[in-house]
């Protein structure tokens, strides 16, 4: 016997839309009878015992022992605007995102900050900082989750449980703040020197930004955009702010986490209250999509590296204003979820190791920190377009389903009768074909060069900044307990660059080693200067 479609009560069942906010003019138990009091529980005469019988009392305590969701596993302590981004038109030649397309405007939201520190940590610590974008775009929400920092520590997901694990704070003590106080760290990014350039930018003036209005933003990674006539091309995304880049010196980071740890929150909130609405500008450096997937002797696929801008020019797509604070931390900040397999039609990921990995990560962290699959139906990570999915039921369920069973094909449902292609707006990954391979465990030739790019970077800083460079290794080296750890990552600054490392050396009180990897003759381009402080005119 066919299943009889079922008639409409899901408008019964749901109640009115924002059911579970507050309503009404007076205060009510859970269940909307009114109360009468909420200050005296219910006892037996007035010095008690209080009554087991007291539902209000045992209510409002059992829904506020429950009031806290684990904090994120890393990224913990954040800041979140929301906003619009406007599309310059400029990317439709290499990508047929709808959103990128000229003069779309797309809502959004974002979300800075640190990774390290808990929840209630300080703001201004040396750190990396997060730069998460939410685009709720007509085709589906993109997520553009990257960092203030263009490359990154590892080179395989499957190193990130380490060095989050030596970063975090120590498991006897739990002092707070990785890169001070701390052996683990400076331990592993000394035995594990692809760590080498994301170490230095951290230890460089960006580890500790004046504000996040003012930090660039990269997605770190190379995606592969598709464009209308079927071409492809890869890409790092960047976000470039109108109010350049600028950093405090840590005289003033310490001054400033003393006085006020929040001093980014509300350095950001203050300024959109004010009216004072941050910009940034979204830019793309294009490489053409060869099988090598290499440009100018880089290998894209490497998150290590970042391309100079002298040799691929960021180019300007789309404008984002930040222009409207959360209205409540925790619905909006707190239980956003990002992911960088969030895509749209004419975005698509890389085989880079570290995104392959991010690819799993996210999802699978979301479902234990908000309680389930379904948290994609909370208000602040609902898609701006329409959302028709076969999953079903789950913890945290709002959603009332209608139809018969969620399965494709469906001879039954009149629903959804057919599968969207391309041509009907559909997101379809790249078809990449693929080189004959074996099955391993390794990384390429390429992804072997652990010094050449953080010896371009810390060239290109000026003399103050590379002082700056020098006193931060001192400081946050002079906290390790271990000298041998001291010694060896002596070592691997010696590989960046010797007058650096005689520096910190001197300022250790150790003799400063010599190169291990010998140094290119090759003039370095200063590019790097152009990923400092860069920006275009606007
Ligand atoms: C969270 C960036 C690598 C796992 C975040 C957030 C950002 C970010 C910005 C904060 C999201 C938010 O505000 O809600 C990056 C970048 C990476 C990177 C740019 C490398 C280029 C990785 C890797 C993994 C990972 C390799 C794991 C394999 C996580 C997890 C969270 C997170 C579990 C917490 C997510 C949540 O609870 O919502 N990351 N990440 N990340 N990242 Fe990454």
């Amino acid at each position: 016997r066919a299943p009889q479609l079922r008639t409409a009560t899901a408008a019964a069942v749901e109640g009115p839309p924002s059911a579970r906010s507050q309503q009404g003019e007076y205060l009510t138990t859970a269940q909307g009878a009114r109360l009468y009091d909420t200050d005296h529980s219910l006892k037996a005469g007035e010095h008690g015992p209080t009554l087991l019988q007291d539902h209000h009392l045992r209510e409002k305590i059992t829904h506020f022992d429950h009031e806290r969701i684990p904090e994120r596993v890393v990224h913990a302590r954040g800041a979140g605007a929301h906003g619009v981004f406007r599309a310059f038109g400029a990317a439709e030649k290499v990508t047929k995102a709808g959103f990128l397309r000229g003069g779309v405007e797309t809502p959004v939201f974002v979300r800075f900050s640190t990774v390290l520190g808990s929840r209630g940590s300080a703001d201004a610590v040396r750190d990396t900082r997060g730069f998460a974008t939410k685009f709720y775009t007509a085709e589906g929400t993109f997520d553009l989750v990257g960092n203030n920092i263009p490359v990154f520590f590892i080179q395989d997901g499957i190193k990130f449980p380490d060095i989050i694990h030596a970063a975090k704070p120590h498991p006897d003590r739990e002092i707070p703040q990785a890169q001070s106080a701390h052996d683990t760290f400076w331990d592993f990014v000394s035995l594990h020197t692809e760590a080498t350039a994301h170490t230095l930018w951290n230890m460089s003036d960006r580890g500790i930004p004046r504000s996040y209005r003012m930090m660039e933003g990269f997605g770190v990674h190379t995606f592969r955009l598709l464009n209308d006539d079927g071409e492809t091309s890869l890409v790092k995304f960047h976000w470039k702010p109108r109010l350049g880049v600028h950093s405090v010196v840590w005289e003033e980071a310490q001054l400033i986490n003393g006085f006020d740890p929040d001093f980014h929150r509300r350095d950001l909130a203050d300024a959109i209250e004010a009216g004072a609405y941050p910009e940034w500008e979204l830019g793309i450096q294009i490489f053409p999509d060869t099988p090598e997937q290499m440009f100018e002797g880089i290998d894209l696929l490497d998150p290590t590296k970042f391309v100079p801008e002298e040799l691929a020019p960021v180019q300007p797509i789309g404008v984002m204003t930040l222009n409207a604070n959360p209205t409540n931390f925790f619905a909006e900040t707190e239980q956003i979820a990002f992911h960088p397999g969030h895509l749209v039609p004419g975005i698509d990921v890389t085989d880079d190791p570290l995104l392959q990995a991010r690819l799993f990560s996210y999802l699978d962290t979301q479902i234990s920190r908000l309680g389930g699959p379904n948290f994609g139906q909370i208000p602040i990570n609902r898609p701006h377009a329409p959302v028709n999915d076969m999953f079903r039921d789950g913890m945290h369920q709002s959603a009332v389903h209608s139809g018969v069973a969620p399965y494709k094909p469906n001879s039954l449902d009149g629903g959804c009768p057919f599968m969207a292609g391309a041509e009907v707006g559909a997101f379809v990954e790249v078809p990449v074909a693929l080189e004959a391979a074996t099955k391993l465990r390794g990384a390429p030739a390429t992804f072997d060069d652990h010094y050449s790019q953080a010896r371009l970077f810390y060239s290109s800083l000026t003399v103050i900044e590379q002082d700056h460079v020098a006193q931060a290794y001192t400081f946050e080296l002079g906290k390790c307990y271990e000298q041998t750890i001291k010694e060896r990552a002596l070592g691997v600054i010696a590989n960046i660059d010797p007058d650096l490392c005689a520096k910190v050396a001197a300022g250790l009180g150790l003799p400063a080693p010599k190169p291990s990897v010998p140094f290119d003759d090759a003039p370095m381009p200063s590019s790097a200067l152009s990923q400092i402080g860069a920006q275009w005119p606007v």
